[in-house]
């Protein structure tokens, strides 16, 4: 029998390295080694070969299965090594890259202002107090001396919601901060001093009304109060607030049901773009002696005054924004600018 095994050894050595996968390797070992293989075939030729001849030739058929074998893991190794690279090379980390950077958040205009109103009274000795969004129509009507009939209860005012408190009593969002007035004057001892800034509800929607807006409500009572101090106080607040004496207040008679005597606090600047017209600020009065009462104090003993201001309001006028509305659309082009 004939064959020469370089040429055997080239041609697997060729045919297993132009394997580009295992499938097509397999293929290719089939070719040599598989039952119709062509050294399988040598194998079965040796049954018509003489004792002598069987074993020398044997032998040389068995090296060469061996050689290409050999050749068969090798090629094998080699193609996992390629594999692994290549997913390596893939999920590889390139550490000298440039960071890709966070893109940095800022503080939404009306909370900064928050924090302004926050850090203002507190440097006058104001205490902070925060109160639920969910209220009760006691505490957020009643207390305060609304009348059952007062428009502001009407189903078209106030987002009412089907559940009662464990009380019973109607449960609504909250249409000013002022029920924090009686919340937080039942649970301290006078002098009562706290600012309570928070979100507020109602059914209106223009360009100076959202359905959910801020305030913040003031409260000072003690046994002498009057609406003197409150005058003081909130002139100076603005014109901290506003970083300006170029501006002046006035207080324009009012209504509400839980103040006696009432006002609207206006305020005009007097240089600027904005020179020259007046603006509502915020709702303000000395406190009804029948809330002093659901205080659980005696109007006789204690006096004060309490306001409540729309921090949306007092940032339009800080920064010269004319809707609303803009506050909360999330455009980062408008929001931007307070960054
Ligand atoms: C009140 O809510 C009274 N609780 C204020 C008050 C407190 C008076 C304590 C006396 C004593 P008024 O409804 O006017 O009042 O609202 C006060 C301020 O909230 C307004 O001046 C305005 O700045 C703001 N405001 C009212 N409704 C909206 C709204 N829908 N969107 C944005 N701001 C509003
Ligand atoms: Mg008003």
């Amino acid at each position: 029998m004939t064959f020469s095994v370089e040429d055997f050894i080239a041609r697997a050595q060729s045919q297993f390295a132009e394997a580009q996968d295992a499938a097509s390797l397999e293929n290719a070992k089939a070719r040599f080694l598989g039952k119709q293989g062509e050294i399988t075939a040598l194998l079965k030729g040796l049954a018509s070969l003489s004792p002598e001849e069987k074993k020398e030739e044997g032998a040389r058929i068995n090296q060469l299965k061996r050689q290409v074998e050999d050749l068969l893991n090798a090629r094998r190794a080699e193609m996992a090594q390629a594999e692994l690279t290549k997913k390596l090379t893939a999920e590889a980390i390139d550490v000298t890259l440039p960071g890709r950077g966070r893109a940095m958040g800022g503080i939404h205009p009306v909370i900064q202002t928050w924090q302004r109103v926050e850090q203002i009274f507190g440097s006058i000795g104001f205490g902070v107090a925060n109160g639920p969004e969910i209220e009760n129509d006691w505490t957020n009507f009643t207390a305060l001396n609304s009348p059952e009939n007062h428009p502001a209860r009407s189903m078209h005012d106030t987002f009412y919601i089907d559940m009662n408190d464990d009380k019973g009593l109607p449960l609504l969002l909250r249409t000013h901060t002022s029920p924090m007035q009686v919340r937080y004057a039942r649970m301290h001892k006078p002098p009562i001093k706290v600012i309570a800034p928070g979100r507020t509800y109602r059914v209106d929607s223009d360009a100076t009304h959202s359905p959910m807006f801020h305030q913040v409500e003031g409260l000072w009572i003690a046994e002498d109060i009057s609406f003197a101090d409150l005058k003081g106080v909130y002139t100076d607040f603005l014109r901290t607030f506003f970083e300006s004496d170029d501006l002046v207040v006035r207080f324009r008679p009012s209504f509400f049901p839980f103040t006696e005597p009432s006002a609207e606090i206006d305020m005009m600047f007097t240089s600027g773009p904005n020179q020259g017209k007046w603006l509502e600020i915020s709702g303000c009065g000395q406190v009804h002696p029948n809330v002093v009462r659901n205080f659980g104090l005696d109007p006789e003993q204690y006096i004060g005054f309490a306001f409540g201001s729309g921090l949306e309001r007092l940032t339009m006028l800080r920064y010269g924004v004319n809707d609303l509305r803009l506050f909360y659309e999330g455009d980062l082009r408008f929001l931007r600018q307070f960054a």
